[in-house]
């Protein structure tokens, strides 16, 4: 029988599952789509036996996927990120449905607690993150309020915080209650220079550290698999990782000078390094994860890029997004549209959120073919906006820029987006990096792989895309026009 890692990717669409063998393969795979609810305004969750069941039937689906039986040595996981839930130790019964990053229902909250500029800078310094409702901390503050004798019980310990990864891991093993570094970096409660929950800020939003799970490395056995759908017993968990970093490690950016960018609805461009980098307003500073040793990272979050091409192609009217590439390729070149789509404000690295959605430069000459292409330059011009400030901060050149997700399979579109940084793109051939990522981990923590040299052989299916020195110029003038457009959808009105 071949020996396989089960590699779960839980995103917020859909939950993946895909086997990988020995030599980084995927030689299975299975999906199941998740469900998003929006209660109310700002309000977005989440089931979490919903969660469970998908995982249960993408696994499913994988194993089924493949003709011949595969011995599953290890599950690795990869998770949405931020999205949390509460539950009752003595059960495992939800207190809460899944608050989703989505879900900006503490948004008051955070008002209230940025008037305080010592406690947010405090929370800044210490988590390297901006106090945010994207974040689980002030959402815990709030359901812990909301549970009658919450608090009381959480300080007896009744009651578990978990995000996804957690939730996951405590259901595969019946009650193993860890997270990893890269996922408690991401609650808004973890020290990420002394890797410690933060007491100062678990007592000023009244969180109880009773409640958190022990923090343990991205690549470790935590437990084993304990009677959970088509899984056999026993498994060991191997590994646990926010999926954003995953993709990040799946690319190889354990290697100096890796710089990766993920373009889906929005997009997150990422970097590690090995030192904690310095706190900066435009981007997050980070823990990317563990496994030997701690990387830091650094990631700005876009948020409109595959959405804004999407939002411009409803507004043409135009059918499908392959006829939306084909309009855009019909547009002047030398016909300077620009659109900076700040639909709900511009985050990374401008986190303005009074910034307005403006298409600028329009003529009478202007063509639908030009507003088309305005809207795939503005994925090229965010990214670049971020990756120019990661840039500053890296000491080594970047090698390559490394992507995935849906729009990366427009040549066009990676072409331009390497002559514009001036940088190399790589394209994986492999679309679920986050998974493979999680699952390199797990190979690492039982032994399948020693080394991360050994991982970097296995990646060896990209497509490159070189930078031409002839059109750097052309998009470095086109960047500074959309400098200045940037500045106008920043005027608010
Ligand atoms: O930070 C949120 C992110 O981790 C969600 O990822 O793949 O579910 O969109 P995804």
């Amino acid at each position: 029988m071949r020996s396989v890692i089960l590699a779960i990717d839980e995103g917020t669409t859909n939950v993946k599952a895909l086997l990988l063998n020995k030599q980084g393969d995927v030689i299975g795979k299975g999906t199941a789509s998740l469900s998003i609810r929006f209660p109310a305004v700002g309000v977005v969750e989440q089931d979490p036996f919903e969660i469970i069941e998908k995982m249960k039937a993408s696994i499913a689906l994988a194993l089924d996927s493949v003709a011949e039986n595969v011995t599953i040595e290890a599950v690795a996981i990869s998770n949405q990120r931020e999205s949390v839930v509460l539950w009752e130790r003595s059960t495992g019964k939800p207190l809460t449905q899944v608050m989703s990053w989505q879900c900006r229902r503490s948004e008051s909250l955070c008002d209230t607690l940025r008037q305080d500029q010592e406690f947010s800078r405090y929370v800044q310094e210490s988590t390297g993150l901006v106090l945010d409702p994207m974040f689980p901390a002030t959402k815990v503050s709030m359901a812990l309020q909301q549970i009658p004798d919450g608090h009381a019980r959480a300080e007896k310990g009744e009651i578990c915080v978990g995000t996804i990864n957690t939730w996951m891991i405590w259901n595969i093993t019946q009650n193993v209650f860890v997270t990893d570094a890269s996922n408690a970096a991401r609650t808004q409660l973890y020290n990420i220079a002394q890797q410690v929950w933060d007491e100062g800020i678990l007592a000023r939003l009244g969180i109880a550290s009773e409640t958190l799970p022990e923090v343990v490395s991205s690549a470790q056995i935590v437990g084993r698999t304990k009677a959970f759908g088509a899984l056999p017993s026993g498994v060991p968990i191997a590994s646990q990782i926010g999926d954003s970093h995953a993709a990040l490690f799946g690319h190889g950016g354990y290697n100096a000078g890796v710089v990766k960018a993920t373009y889906g609805t929005g997009s997150s461009v990422m970097a590690a390094m090995p030192n904690l980098p310095s706190i900066r307003h435009e981007i997050s500073t980070t823990i990317a994860w563990q496994d030997t040793r701690l990387f830091y990272g650094l990631e700005g979050n876009i948020t409109h890029t595959g959405s804004a091409i999407d939002w411009t192609r409803r507004m043409l009217g135009v059918e499908s997004i392959e006829a939306m590439c084909q309009l855009a390729g019909q547009a002047d070149p030398h016909h300077s549209v620009f659109f900076v789509p700040a639909l709900s404000g511009l985050g990374a690295p401008y986190w303005d959120l009074e910034a307005t959605g403006i298409f600028c430069g329009l003529k009478s000459a202007t063509e639908r073919a030009d507003i088309a292409r305005s809207a795939f330059e503005s994925v090229l011009f965010q990214v670049a906006d971020v990756f120019n400030v990661i840039s500053d901060e890296l000491p080594e050149k970047i090698e390559y820029l490394c992507v995935d997700g849906g729009p990366t399979q427009n040549d066009w579109l990676m072409q331009a987006q390497a002559d514009l940084l001036g940088v190399t793109i790589r394209r994986g051939d492999v679309a679920e990096v986050s998974a493979v990522g999680a699952g390199l981990l797990a190979g690492l923590a039982i032994g399948w792989w020693q080394t991360k040299d050994e991982l970097a052989r296995l990646e060896n299916k990209f497509t490159l895309f070189p930078p031409r020195d002839t059109k750097h110029e052309y998009w470095q003038d086109r960047y500074q026009l959309w400098s200045l457009a940037v500045k106008k959808a920043r005027l608010a009105f």
